[in-house]
């Protein structure tokens, strides 16, 4: 099984993606917050790269059955529902509605892989959902990290790490690793005794700390935390049907 990766989505072209397995990866903070969303009852989550095209989606059904969710630089958007903290998508406010989700660069990354024959949505909080899943399907796969407008990002690095050395643990798999994947794995081994610890040192958490969201950095930096596996089928992420084997809480865990 061939394992190619990608530190961001800038330096890929959508159609390189076409047929491909993808695993899009955006630990901070899309990855997370959408496995939260998803595993709190939200009906779907429709991606998009743009506020205009979120507010014409959204229409006349608005607030009811439709919410707006996502962020620039870390902030909720104005006239949208909910920003990108897990934490803002409690089962009371979205239980049954669909979101469109527009973030600075988790969505950039779904949307390059539209053209993929299978796309799943990864963090640190379901990471055993998307070991399963590649296990299963075995297929050469490839790792999109979101990274942070276009400039490489640690956590998620260190996260694509960690599914590439969680699978050459695994019996019966063999994977031809490219060079990317393989610094990504040196990466996680140099992390993996405090994820949390590698999370608050990246920009991207010194950032959401200091714009008052520290209380997201554990919850993003949990392992199998939240028991979904998102998938993107056509222009919409649901929960991956038969994938959810980790049990756990309904919120991410503060550790
Ligand atoms: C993104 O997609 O750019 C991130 O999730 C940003 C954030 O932390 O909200």
């Amino acid at each position: 099984m061939r394992v190619d990766l990608h530190f961001t989505p800038h330096q890929i072209d959508e159609l390189a993606l076409r047929d491909k397995t993808v695993v899009v990866i955006d630990v901070l903070r899309a990855s997370t917050t959408i496995a939260s969303a998803l595993h709190n009852g939200a009906k779907e989550i429709i991606p998009v790269t743009t506020v205009e095209r979120a507010v014409k989606i959204s229409g006349n059904l608005f607030g009811d059955h439709v919410l707006r969710g996502g962020e620039r630089n870390g902030k909720m958007i104005e006239g949208f529902n909910l920003g990108n903290s897990p934490f803002d998508y409690s089962e009371d406010k979205i239980r049954g509605k669909a979101i469109i989700f527009s973030s600075t660069n988790g969505s950039l990354a779904i949307e390059k892989a539209r053209f993929a024959r299978n796309v799943v949505i990864g963090g640190f909080v379901n990471i055993s959902l998307v070991v399963q899943f590649i296990k299963e399907i075995k297929q050469d796969f490839v790792i999109l990290c979101a990274g942070n407008n276009g400039m490489f990002s640690l956590e998620d690095s260190v996260c694509a790490g960690m599914l590439v050395h969680r699978l050459t643990e695994e019996d019966g798999v063999e994977l031809s690793l490219s060079d990317a994947a393989i610094a990504a794995t040196v990466l996680f081994k140099g992390n993996s005794k405090n994820l949390l610890k590698m999370v608050k040192n990246s920009e991207h958490g010194k950032y959401l700390t200091s714009i008052g969201y520290a209380d997201d950095l554990p919850a993003c930096a949990g392992v199998d935390t939240i028991p979904v596996l998102p998938q993107l089928l056509g222009n919409v992420i649901k929960v991956k049907r038969g994938a959810e084997k980790v049990e756990g809480p309904k919120v991410p865990v503060l550790s």
